[in-house]
């Protein structure tokens, strides 16, 4: 299976969302091989919903906190989205780098995510000092680790790892594809070794400056199963030939 995200961000009034919701539900309609989640602002869950019942379109959020209520002005807890989403963005690294965030505080929200039966899309990726300086491995791993400790391995089966390099995204340059293709083929082995287990297959999305014009190259690489789409995905038209592209890898 194959996997299309698409992250809104802190884009769109929630009118405009449900319009390009329609949008892109009338253009991915004719194939359900790739599975498309969309991640709104919190504020549109309820009124997005309603829409995705009859098809083959998810809906997930951009975030969340670990705790399922309390005094945490301004937060959103699993408990509030899990009437709404089956999946959550978690570690991006807009939340990483302008929020502060830490692989210790996203660890807690990927086991609450799990814990409520939301789907994580645990965002891991190196900065460009980090790739210059060819330590993109030991980091990665390092967040990787962080981020999965202590998760129970029987819950595996529900996690996506996105690998999305902080310097591709909105930038509009990304990384070879050898070099895609090398760091989600480390990421598999990392995540099989830390829960020993040979068998594991945790899906790796690969993310930052996606377009449909370049997808074909990153979706077809041996270990990636799907991509995560930023600025392309609020474009009803680009983000609907993305996933034309993506569905006639799949023919
Ligand atoms: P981009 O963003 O596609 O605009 O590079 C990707 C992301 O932030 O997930």
């Amino acid at each position: 299976m194959n996997y299309l995200v698409g992250n809104w961000k802190m884009h769109t009034s929630v009118k405009e969302g449900i319009r390009l919701a329609q949008h892109i539900k009338q253009g991915v309609a004719s194939t359900d091989d790739v599975t498309v989640i969309l991640c709104p602002p919190f504020t549109h869950l309820d009124a997005m919903h309603g829409l995705f019942d009859v098809s083959p379109m998810e809906l997930g959020a951009q975030n969340m906190y670990f705790e399922d209520s309390g005094a945490y002005t301004g937060e959103i807890s699993p408990f509030m989205i899990a009437d709404y989403c089956r999946y959550v963005i978690l570690g991006h690294s807009e939340r990483r780098v302008v929020f502060s965030e830490n692989s210790t505080l996203i660890q807690k929200k990927v086991r609450a995510a799990l814990n409520h039966d939301i789907k994580p899309i645990l965002c891991v990726g190196e900065s460009l000092d980090i790739y210059e300086q060819q330590k993109t491995f030991n980091f990665l791993e390092e967040e990787l680790t962080t981020s999965l400790k202590g998760i129970d391995p029987a819950e595996l089966g529900s996690l996506l790892i996105a690998y999305e390099p902080c310097w591709a995204i909105g930038s509009g340059h990304t990384p070879y594809r050898d070099e895609i293709e090398r760091v989600a083929k480390f990421l598999t082995v990392t995540t099989r070794k830390v829960f020993d287990n040979p068998e594991l297959n945790i899906p790796i999305l690969y993310g930052g400056s996606v377009k449909a014009n370049n997808v074909a190259e990153f979706a077809s690489l041996p270990h990636i199963s799907g991509v995560l789409v930023g600025g392309a995905s609020i474009r009803a038209e680009e983000f609907c030939a993305i996933h034309a592209a993506m569905a006639q890898l799949n023919q």
